[in-house]
């Protein structure tokens, strides 16, 4: 699958030493700030993964609005990582920031529900449909909170979720398959209990082994990506959520679809676009405008399961819920998003958009001789290098080549347009404008001759 012969191996490398030492002539000042910041922080980063970019150091951000940010360097880019979807509407939509300020002289948090609170639940409900929700606040909290629920309603112990998956920092999902077994991801730090146990993975998009995990009668629940976005994209074959919602029905287990990421197919999400009622779904990332926030929906059904488990449990800590979940700020910021920014007009924008971006793609790899793919979830589009999208993970990371994609997106970033710093994955928000995708197409252009010629 993976279409990349020696010499494009080659000048990939050479490709990327050459923007390693262009981005250092470039970023003295991020490089300055790495130095400092390292004296009190792990790597120099908040977060020791911010270290993992392809970057020779670090890109520290000044500001960002709208599809562009500026970086310490002051040089100013275009942006289609997009906070990789936090800011999916855009880096301080308007309406957000309106009501953070509004809300900022009236408390922050009061581990007390905020009087916005039915406001809120309805334009949650209003956009996706499901009739109940809880707040976390982040997509990984969401996720771990929806697995422990299932377990409680339907007293079963394993998940079932698919080779490839990311649906956070959720130690139940951080497993791999390795020689047909399910077993922790070998690079997670200070894992002691096997994940295996409990877990089990298979392949995406392979409806037949699902079925014999779920007929075991031990699964509480699948969850899953409506497509896979975190190990390259890996679209849904037609039928197979459908699949899995039929299957999980006839064997009791319950269907979460985790759509922080598949946000971007439409307004409501991959589930209300395909007419797919989930029982549990859960959305974070972009939907307070970047701030930390996530929610989690239900059917009618489940709130009356979950409201017996929890009556039914002794009193105390029921392990789901964090104090600052669901804060005066975050419910302040999630309202104006999903009623000011999640537009009707705000998507139509951005899958058109996007859809012509797709289009213009697809004809530059053309121009280029290449037989690599553009893979397209609504907003979200990503290269592939592979002939077709990929239906499993295995195939998604045949397709990988690390030298290409860090030459690919250095280039990009030395030249003021950001991908994600993995996968080549870019997003369309309500701001990009026709300008920003001509950069793009034009710097990419640049690029790929470079990849191309000798
Ligand atoms: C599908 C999916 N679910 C959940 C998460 C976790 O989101 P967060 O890191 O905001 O908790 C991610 C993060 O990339 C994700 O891709």
């Amino acid at each position: 699958m993976n279409v990349i012969d020696d010499a494009m191996n080659l000048r990939a490398e050479r490709l990327l030493k050459h923007e390693q030492q262009r981005y250092v002539q470039l970023h003295p000042s991020s490089a300055d700030l790495a130095d400092t910041a390292r004296r009190h922080f792990l790597y120099g980063v908040p977060m020791h993964w911010m270290n993992d970019w392809g970057t020779p150091t670090p890109l520290f951000v000044r500001s960002a609005r709208g599809a562009h940010f500026t970086c310490a360097d002051g040089i100013e880019y275009t942006d289609f990582c997009l906070g990789d979807t936090g800011a999916m509407f855009g880096h301080s939509p308007e309406p957000v920031a309106r009501a953070l300020e509004r809300q900022a002289r009236q408390g922050f948090t009061t581990m007390l529900p905020a009087v916005n609170t039915p406001d809120v639940g309805a334009a949650l409900s209003e956009q996706f449909g499901l009739p109940y929700w809880q707040i976390a606040t982040t997509a990984t909290d969401a996720n771990r909170f929806v697995l422990r629920w299932a377990r409680a309603v339907t007293g079963r112990n394993k998940v079932l979720v698919f080779d490839g998956c990311y649906h956070g920092t959720v130690d139940d999902t951080l497993v791999d398959v390795s020689d047909g077994r399910t077993v922790s991801r070998a690079s997670l730090l200070g894992q002691t209990v096997d994940l295996g146990r409990y877990t089990v993975a298979v392949d995406f998009n392979d409806l037949a082994a699902v079925e014999r995990e779920l007929a075991g009668g031990d699964i509480a629940c699948v969850l899953t990506e409506p497509a896979l976005t975190n190990c390259g994209m890996v679209p849904p074959t037609p039928g197979f959520i459908e699949g899995l919602r039929t299957l999980t029905q006839r064997y009791g287990s319950l269907l979460i679809l985790d759509e922080t990421h598949t946000i971007s197919s439409g307004r409501g999400g991959w589930a209300r676009q395909a007419g797919i009622a989930p029982d549990f779904i859960v959305f974070g990332k972009p939907i307070a405008g970047g701030l930390p926030a996530a929610a989690y929906g239900f059917s009618e059904a489940l709130a009356q399961r979950m409201e017996a488990a929890k009556d039914a449990a002794p009193p105390g800590h029921s392990g789901v819920g964090t104090t600052l979940s669901g804060n005066m700020m975050t419910l302040a910021a999630m309202h104006a998003t999903l009623t000011e920014v999640a537009t009707p007009t705000a998507y139509e924008h951005m899958l058109g958009l996007a859809a012509e971006l797709e289009v213009a793609l697809n004809a530059l790899l053309a121009r280029h001789g290449l037989s690599w793919c553009i893979t397209r979830i609504g907003a979200r589009l990503e290269l592939q290098f592979c002939g077709t999208a990929p239906t499993n993970a295995r195939e998604a990371r045949a397709a990988q080549h690390d030298a290409l994609e860090h030459a690919i997106h250095l280039y990009l970033l030395n030249r003021g347009v950001l991908l994600t710093p993995f996968h080549n994955m870019m997003l369309v928000c309500p701001e990009t404008r026709p300008l920003d995708i001509e950069k793009l197409l034009e710097v990419l252009d640049g690029c790929l001759t470079a990849l191309t010629t000798d």
